[in-house]
């Protein structure tokens, strides 16, 4: 019984360094298209479409206006934040900002700004949405607010990276969020906590902003910025909302968010 059984394992391994080495002789051999796509690494079915690809069409601004992550998709989400590959979409992103802005003729008069988002762009709400279904459950003001106020929310690594970087090269840093003037001190006490401890502006939302979208409020704000005389060189963002609408920036940088959309 062992013997057979190690026959047949010495057997499997010889097969597949002979499959493994004709297939690096073949390098330009192309496979059919598979019909099925295989469910368990790219997630539950949709109507039609598998999890990758609701993510991709929300990255890409396809999918628009959605109010809550497609249940089918909580254990693709959830994956997918938790593990390898959203810390390494994040660094791409990060990584092309700063060839960007280290090629940039900055004329060192202290007025070239870089606008960061704050959720999900320079701190992560992920230890709450990971208690909260990965963006199944829809928004929850009071859970979201009591969150906030734990000022608990860690840095995200890449972008802290690159805030840092950009310092480096004299560019300063403005904040711009939509979380309500009420978390001002919350919000600037958790940006010191991870790590965050310099910035030119804060801006949050005030109330003479009620009923505006986040494009409407934060291109207003951008325009304040550039009208006071800072040049905003980069601006990035985990929503289409943080890009889009006027005095966006010489170039818009957007990191991945498959939790929430904001219009
Ligand atoms: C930066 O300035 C140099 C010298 O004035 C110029 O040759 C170069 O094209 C500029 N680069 C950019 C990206 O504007
Ligand atoms: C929202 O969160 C609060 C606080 O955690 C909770 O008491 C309330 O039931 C939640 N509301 C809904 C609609 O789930
Ligand atoms: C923020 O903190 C300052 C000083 O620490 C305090 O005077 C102020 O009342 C606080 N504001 C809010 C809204 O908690």
């Amino acid at each position: 019984m062992i013997r057979t059984t190690t026959i047949m394992v010495v057997a499997l391994v010889f097969l597949a360094s002979i499959m493994a080495a004709s297939a690096s002789s073949e390098p330009y051999l192309i496979h059919p298209l598979r019909l099925k796509t295989r469910l368990g690494s790219y997630g539950a079915s949709l109507q039609g479409i598998n999890c990758a690809s609701w993510r991709l069409g929300v990255e890409a601004h396809n999918i628009i206006d959605w109010k809550t992550v497609p249940k089918e998709c909580e254990g693709y989400i959830g994956n997918y934040m938790l593990g390898f590959q959203y810390r390494q979409d994040s660094k791409a992103v990060a990584r092309e900002a700063y060839l960007y802005a280290r090629k940039l003729n900055l004329t060192g008069d202290g007025k070239d700004v870089w606008v960061f988002d704050i959720d999900e762009t320079t701190l992560s709400n992920l230890p709450h949405y990971a208690r909260h279904g990965f963006g199944v459950e829809p928004y929850n003001a009071t859970s979201f607010n009591k969150w906030v106020e734990e000022k608990k929310a860690p840095a995200l690594p890449e972008s802290k990276k690159l805030y840092g970087k950009l310092q480096k090269l004299g560019i300063k840093i403005v904040f711009l969020t939509g979380r309500p003037e009420s978390q001002r001190n919350a919000t600037a006490y958790n940006l010191r906590l991870a790590g965050f401890r310099s910035w030119e502006k804060l801006i949050l939302k005030d109330g003479s902003y009620g009923g505006k979208t986040a494009v409407e409020y934060k291109s207003a704000e951008r325009k304040k910025v550039e009208e006071s005389g800072y040049r905003i060189v980069g601006n990035i963002g985990d929503q289409w909302s943080d890009l889009l609408g006027t005095n966006t920036g010489k170039r818009t940088f957007k990191l991945p968010d498959p939790l929430y959309y904001i219009s």
